[in-house]
């Protein structure tokens, strides 16, 4: 799975692209507003600066403005002629719906997404919550579709009277670790009953059917999914699999709040996940890597040291 940076913190995309890791930055309007803040340059030179840090081969995500179908395909090929000469390394996001109310407008994030491919430039349709969301927007040629996971999860979490946020744990989800075990043992039951003769026995259906299993009796199983999508982490497995045949399109694990779902979602077969700096940051810590670094750097011997 690819790594990209979800940011447009001019600080934090120079430190994460000098890891050698990332392959890609995704930005949004509100990633753009934080970011800007930061920066004493125009709009333009810091849209520049972000497109000349990424460089060749790294895409930029730079999402439209404009909620209009043809309001999204003037920004896009505006935006693509002025900006792709830079380092020939610009994305143009585009909302699957931009309508807020859904009404007159829903319609245009497919009918821009369908035009602008038309004209070469490449797509990220976003704000993808559901894997037929994601469908829609391959169909019309997206070359990215980001379903985001961790928005899915603050919608479950909030149904559940749970607080949303990025400290999220998945076992915060159920009321104890007992339940988690029952869940478990029960999924592994159904997947004996329901799956066997099936190819596709992976993790994610064994986790999902368990869920249904446990919840099935309560009287309010219908707040344990989001009309049949248990997490965000779901939400991109269902995508990757509903996406399968579409040998062009990279589905982007986007709204990533914690390690843990960048491992969840690599394990999904998510091509890319985009993470914000913090989330990459908590990747490198552990107790027992940082004890095993302590006790590394105390047992150096002064010839061993003098070797280097
Ligand atoms: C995706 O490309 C978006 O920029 C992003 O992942 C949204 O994440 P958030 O839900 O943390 O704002």
């Amino acid at each position: 799975m690819e790594i990209y940076i979800d940011t447009a913190d001019l600080k934090e995309i120079k430190k994460a692209k000098s890891w050698g890791i990332v392959s890609g930055i995704t930005t949004n309007p509100s990633l753009i507003k934080k970011g800007y803040k930061s920066t004493s340059s125009s709009m333009g030179k810091y849209i520049k600066e972000i497109l000349e840090i990424a460089g060749i081969n790294c895409p930029v995500s730079l999402e439209v403005t404009a909620t209009s179908e043809f309001g999204m395909i003037e920004q896009a090929k505006d935006f693509h002629d002025v900006y792709n000469k830079i380092a020939k390394n610009v994305v143009i996001k585009i909302p699957i719906n931009p309508d807020p109310d859904n009404r007159v407008a829903k319609y245009d994030g497919l009918n821009a997404i369908d035009k602008i491919q038309s004209y070469e430039i490449p797509v990220n349709a976003t704000l993808i919550m559901t894997p037929e969301q994601a469908l829609l927007a391959a169909e019309a040629g997206a070359k990215y579709v980001s379903p985001f996971a961790g928005r899915i999860d603050d919608f479950l979490r909030e149904r559940l009277g749970m607080d949303a946020g990025r400290n999220f744990m998945k076992s915060d989800y159920w009321p104890a670790d007992g339940d988690l075990k029952k869940l478990f043992k029960i999924s592994e039951d159904a997947t004996k009953l329901t799956l066997e003769s099936d190819e596709k026995k992976n993790l994610n259906q064994r986790f999902h059917i368990g869920i249904e299993n446990i919840v099935k009796d309560s009287p309010h199983k219908y707040r344990f999914h989001d009309n049949g999508i248990y997490s965000g982490v779901d939400l991109v497995a269902k995508t990757v699999d509903i996406l399968k045949d579409y040998k062009d399109v990279k589905v982007i694990a986007a709204s990533i709040r914690n390690p843990r779902q960048v491992r969840e979602v690599a394990l999904a077969g998510a091509h890319i996940a985009t993470i914000p700096f913090k989330v990459l940051d908590d990747i490198f810590y552990h107790k027992k890597t940082c004890e095993g670094a302590k006790k590394f750097k105390e047992d150096v011997v002064p010839e061993y040291e003098a070797l280097f």
